[in-house]
């Protein structure tokens, strides 16, 4: 049997009232094995103040770095986001770019997943969800931590922001004269979000110079 509609039916999805899909702004963070996973955590509590929804997987090597900087454990970490993924688990749906997000961050990004992202060698979670970025246009921000860096380090970098990627340094900005770590932390944070259009509101952007 052909399927078939009816001239009435066609008019009334013409007129019909458009849904509105109004959903929470949706982003994945991935955390992988580089110095530097008090970023991360900074990102998904900010996150959580903005009411965006997340989806976090972590590296096995993320984890033993949370273990050795911070008093952070895995599941306090788990807590902070909405829906956490196993790095193994490719049936997750952030595997797939039929799931819509608003685009993903690895903070902080080792120079083995840059490498990883870099060839399109979608060999766990955090690769693959970065591949689906890529193709669908999304965006994606690598906060990739290493120094100093190789050649190859950099070639990576370079064939990744050419596929659309921003390569995002967690590079201090001492103009905010920071009186402590947090303040340094808190500006990258608000800086990498400012990237998805989101503004954290907790740190002194650049406004010219300051009059005595
Ligand atoms: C304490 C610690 C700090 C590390 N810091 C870095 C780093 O800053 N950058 C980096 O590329 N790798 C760093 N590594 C090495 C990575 O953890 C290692 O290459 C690992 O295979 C990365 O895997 P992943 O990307 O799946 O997490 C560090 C390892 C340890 C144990």
């Amino acid at each position: 049997m052909s399927p078939s509609l009816s001239t009435d039916d066609a008019v009334s999805h013409i007129n019909a009232t458009p849904r509105l899909h109004l959903r929470r702004k949706r982003i994945i963070v991935a955390m992988t094995g580089a110095t530097g996973t008090i970023l991360g955590i900074k990102l998904l509590i900010a996150l959580r103040r903005l009411n965006v929804e997340t989806h976090l997987v972590i590296s096995k090597w993320a984890e033993q770095t949370l273990k050795y900087e911070t008093d952070y454990h895995a599941s306090n970490l788990r807590a902070l986001a909405d829906h956490v993924h196993s790095i193994n688990d490719m049936a997750a749906p952030i595997a797939s770019g039929s799931f819509r997000v608003d685009g993903m961050i690895v903070v902080p990004c080792s120079m083995k997943t840059l490498a990883a992202i870099s060839t399109g060698l979608c060999d766990d979670l955090i690769s693959r969800a970065a591949d689906v970025m890529l193709k669908e246009r999304r965006r994606l921000v690598l906060v990739a931590r290493e120094t100093p860096l190789s050649e190859i380090h950099l070639r990576n970098m370079l064939d990744v922001t050419r596929t659309g990627a921003v390569i995002f340094p967690p590079v201090p900005a001492f103009y905010i004269r920071p009186s402590s770590v947090d303040d340094l932390v808190d500006q990258s944070v608000g800086r990498m979000l400012d990237l998805f259009d989101l503004d954290t509101e907790d740190f002194e952007r650049w406004n010219g110079w300051k009059k005595e």
